[in-house]
């Protein structure tokens, strides 16, 4: 996944650009808050003791996230491949014991939570099962394959009455808490524009992943991976590439843009999903077999803004927010922001009164400069400066955003991203999509619960 730290060159080369530049910027290195807030040790009855359903690549970055965080305890691993259970093993540094039926997990009375990372059309079932069970759950982004499936989830959760975390960590990084309290303060003025894009140029960023030498369906079990999926004869490319298919995953609205919208929501303090979205994009480059394209843009609409959101896998870009204030403009580019102000001094018009004869602009220009005399050259500045901030080095949102989960496991007090924020965020790409493969505006119903077109 991205990155979310910044190294120390680079933190060094922001600081001396912007002062080489000569713009007033002050930068600040932010300090991580939220796994330095836990306290440690904590008592073993407060040990939150936990297991992970699906260890694949996000599975084990998860897990290693997880030994940065005080007062858990890795327990017991589940995956349809039996090479990740090795895999898991290595990535929590304990031989936990491992098994491909996750039941077996749910039914052990001292877990109190799991890890959901199996692939996105198998979140609703596990999710649903994981709450009958009574068990708190961490799962993974987007939090639905489709728009029934997350209203299922949320009634499970609510049902069984349990602390829910969806796994889009940029809500709990440093970055994005100090990008809402710009927000929050005003300094932007009125922002009814907001654009991201994530960008990226490698096989690896657009999911070509290699498949593994010993995979067969010996060491996979390819008919409980096809659960809530047409049935079809072991295909690896599908298990290991299913962001690529429909049947799987969501392309890349369901991996990234979930993201954007997410930090999107989070900043602006959003609770709905977007009113309406019309995307345009193609499949350009990675004719691989896949279902999705390889570029998509969508323009979303929200009551007080509207969004422009874009993913090229042909173009090595990174991840970009920017939301452009009537007083300000935030930028959010990998592990750092800039908050810049505009100029909103008075100011004499100086375009059009070119169309006039010099007598009269002069005469404009006189007037507008009795009536605003210029402060005295010393107080003549900008309120506000620029300023930059970045993460420090090493910094890494995931286990923040794991601490955040185990401290309301314990606590019972709400998360910085349950399930109702996930849906939220989940209908946005569904909504994307919808857009995309039907050539229409795709609009949120919120009374019926669905997509229709526009
Ligand atoms: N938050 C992030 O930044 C981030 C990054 C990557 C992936 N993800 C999300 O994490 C999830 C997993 O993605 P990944 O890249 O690890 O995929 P992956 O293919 O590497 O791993 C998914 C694993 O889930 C397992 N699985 C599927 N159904 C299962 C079941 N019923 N029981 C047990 N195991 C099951 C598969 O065997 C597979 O090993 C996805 O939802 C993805 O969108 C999030």
């Amino acid at each position: 996944m991205g990155k979310n730290s910044f190294t120390r060159r680079q933190f060094m080369q922001i600081g001396t650009g912007a002062v080489a530049a000569g713009a007033a910027v002050k930068v600040t290195l932010l300090q991580p808050s939220l796994l330095a807030a836990s306290p440690a040790p904590y008592a073993p009855s407060d040990t939150v003791r936990f297991a992970s359903i699906g260890t694949g690549i996000r599975g084990c970055e998860l897990l290693k996230a997880t030994l940065r965080v005080p007062g858990i305890e890795c327990v017991a691993a589940c995956d349809l491949y039996d090479s990740r259970h090795r895999a898991a093993q290595e990535a929590v540094e304990k031989q936990v014991p491992t098994t491909r039926n996750y039941k077996e997990i749910l039914d052990r009375k001292d877990v109190d939570a799991v890890i959901i990372a199996v692939t996105d059309h198998q979140h609703r079932k596990v999710f649903e099962d994981a709450c009958a069970a009574g068990k708190d759950i961490y799962c993974e982004k987007p939090m639905s394959h489709t728009v029934e499936d997350g209203f299922a989830m949320i009634n499970a959760a609510h049902k069984a009455n349990r602390i829910v975390q969806i796994g889009s960590q940029r809500v709990s990084s440093i970055l994005y808490a100090k990008a809402k309290e710009i927000y929050d303060s005003g300094k932007l003025g009125d922002v009814c524009c907001i654009e991201a894009y994530w960008d990226r140029n490698t096989a690896s960023g657009a999911w070509v992943y290699p498949i593994p030498p010993d995979a067969s369906e010996q060491t996979i079990d390819w008919n409980t991976f096809l659960d809530g999926a047409p049935k079809r004869p072991f295909d690896p490319v599908r298990f290991f590439r299913w962001r690529c298919f429909t049947d799987y995953g969501e392309g890349l609205a369901g991996d990234l843009f979930v993201h954007l919208i997410s930090g999107i929501h989070f900043i602006t303090g959003t609770n709905m999903p977007a009113q309406r979205a019309q995307s345009a994009g193609g499949l350009f480059r990675w004719k691989d077999g896949r279902e999705f394209p390889d570029l998509i843009e969508t323009y979303y609409d929200y009551p007080n803004f509207r969004v422009n959101l874009r993913c090229n896998l042909n173009n090595e870009g990174g991840e970009f927010i920017g939301f452009y204030g009537t007083k300000g403009t935030l930028i959010i580019k990998d592990t750092t922001l800039t908050y810049t102000p505009q100029d909103t001094r008075p100011q004499p018009e100086a375009y059009s009164i070119y169309g006039w004869p010099a007598d009269l602009r002069n005469q404009y220009l006189a007037k507008w400069h009795e009536e605003h005399p210029l402060p005295a050259t010393l107080d003549f500045k900008l309120d506000e400066e620029s300023e930059v901030y970045a993460n420090p080095p090493e910094y890494n949102d995931v286990s923040d955003h794991q601490a955040n989960f185990f401290n309301a496991v314990r606590s019972r007090k709400p998360v910085v991203e349950n399930e109702i924020f996930g849906n939220n965020a989940a209908i946005g790409c569904h909504l994307s999509n919808f857009a995309y493969a039907n050539k229409s505006i795709a609009v949120w119903d919120g009374e019926a619960k669905k997509i229709v077109k526009g």
